[in-house]
């Protein structure tokens, strides 16, 4: 493939030129035009079908962090869209969907993800833009991914096995990284030579069973997805930087949850990128003064996949009616979630830092078959009351729940189009949440339909 194989989409060429004075300086200074989605636990909190439902509101819908291990399912009418890489603003015709430099790409899961939607009946096409310094995940990525999470010594992490790690690992370490962009370049076939020699060499020194990796056969499986992907891959950096001076709306779509960020989760046990709002600018490029509006998204109650400790954790018949009524198994792994209830110690954590404006929650239908329920409003840290997430995870396995019990409201809430008609257990819940986080709740999810779906305060439909 040529250098810069790909075609270089412009701000320019997408919206028509920015708007600037006879000095140079672009209008519309006093418009702050983004909006993020962030997930407060540890994922799947729905936040695609959130995106989803307010995309017709933005022009443009970013995706700047993880990859492959997210599992973002929309849910239009009878069809179920599963979503990895692509935003989920690309079911909403007209809109334009940027995967920026944060996100690590899997190009085969990225193009069955694009024939998937295709089959579907949704275009992928000009309304899907993919950074050239996006990072690339090669089969190697995944190898490691299988030996690194045995050789924790401890608890598995239990990663999806998507590569995730071992491609943010390379990212840092820079000598055996390949941004998309590289695949267009002359010296792609001798940086894979490269690097796979020094693959082989690892992979064998940590006693992986895998065969040796073979070179030429993934140049050629790689280049073939370069010539497929070509048409989407772009600096998408310049064009946000545009974008949001010529005061375009943009919408960013988080994946995981806060509790799994790399600096500020529960680590060990968190994914490798910034999935709280910090990672908003750094991934994307779009500096935070072209951010207004934070939406934390949280379920009525709480899951996590993988290890790690979970301290209101419910291993038991309630746990497991949690996991069916709300179908907790995992998107992209198929794995069952672990449940528990709702720890407002965590999520007013992660709700600060993420800087939120308001709280969308999630599943509240779930929680409408079970008699009572139950908030976690501190822990009992070695015997003293704290409402302090603890920084270290072995300090946190040592937090006992403490626990307020209010009755449930045992109605099916599924065709509830505002929150005034919920049923009074439920709405003293939710007022009990905004006043545990911290942060009003203004969009309330009760079912995975779009119609399932309601506003109040600054988020009311307009
Ligand atoms: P990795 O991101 O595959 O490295 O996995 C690291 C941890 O994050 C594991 O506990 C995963 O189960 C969890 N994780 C990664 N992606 C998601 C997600 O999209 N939803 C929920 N958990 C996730």
């Amino acid at each position: 493939m040529s250098l810069n194989g790909w075609a270089d989409r412009t701000y320019d060429s997408v919206f028509g030129p920015i708007r600037r004075n006879r000095l140079g300086v672009s209008r519309w200074r006093s418009i702050v035009p983004g909006t993020c989605v962030i997930g407060l636990q540890w994922g799947d909190e729905a936040k695609g079908k959130l995106v989803d439902l307010l995309t017709s509101r933005f022009e443009i819908v970013v995706r700047y962090q993880g990859g492959a291990n997210a599992g973002h399912t929309v849910v239009v009418g009878d069809k179920t869209y599963k979503l990895h890489h692509i935003p989920s603003g690309i079911l909403t015709p007209g809109v334009m969907n940027v995967v920026t430099p944060g996100v690590v790409i899997n190009p085969p899961t990225l193009l069955k993800e694009i024939d998937s939607l295709a089959a579907q009946g949704i275009d992928v096409g000009s309304n899907l833009m993919l950074s050239d310094r996006a990072h690339v995940v090669f089969p190697w990525h995944i190898a490691e991914d299988k030996v690194m999470d045995q050789a924790t010594g401890g608890e598995s992490i239990g990663t999806t096995l998507r590569g995730i790690g071992p491609c943010y690992r390379d990212k840092v370490g820079r000598a055996h990284a390949i941004r998309l962009g590289d695949m267009f370049r002359p010296d792609f076939r001798t940086r894979v030579e490269h690097i796979a020699r020094a693959k082989n060499r690892l992979l064998t020194g940590i006693g992986s069973q895998s065969e040796a990796l073979d070179a030429a056969a993934i140049v050629a499986e790689y280049t073939a997805y370069g010539e497929r992907l070509a048409r989407y891959v772009t600096d998408t950096t310049h064009f946000l930087l545009d974008a949001v001076e010529a005061g375009k709306r943009l919408l960013f779509e988080g994946a995981q949850g806060s509790l799994l960020d790399i600096d500020h989760g529960t680590f060990p046990y968190v994914t490798s990128s910034n999935a709280s709002g910090v990672g908003v600018s750094g991934g994307s490029g779009v500096p935070g003064r072209w951010i207004n509006k934070v939406i934390g998204v949280a379920k009525a109650y709480s899951t996590r996949v993988g290890g790690g400790p979970f301290p209101t954790e419910l291993d038991n018949d309630i746990g497991q009616k949690i996991r069916d009524l709300g179908r907790e198994y995992g998107t992209t792994t198929g794995r069952p979630r672990r449940c528990g209830w709702f720890d407002a110690v965590a999520v007013r954590y992660t709700a600060r830092l993420s800087g939120i404006d308001c709280i969308s929650l999630m599943m509240m239908d779930v929680l409408s078959q079970l008699s009572e329920v139950r908030i976690c409003v501190a822990y009992e840290l070695d015997g003293r009351r704290t409402d302090r997430f603890p920084s270290h995870v072995d300090d946190l396995r040592r937090c006992q729940p403490v626990y307020e019990t209010m009755p449930g409201w045992q109605a099916d809430v599924t065709k509830v189009r505002r929150i005034e008609d919920l049923p009074v257990g439920a709405r003293r819940y939710l007022d009990r949440v905004t006043q545990l986080v911290g942060k009003p709740v203004e969009i309330v999810s009760v079912g995975p339909d779009r119609a399932q779906t309601m506003f109040a305060g600054s988020m009311q439909q307009g």
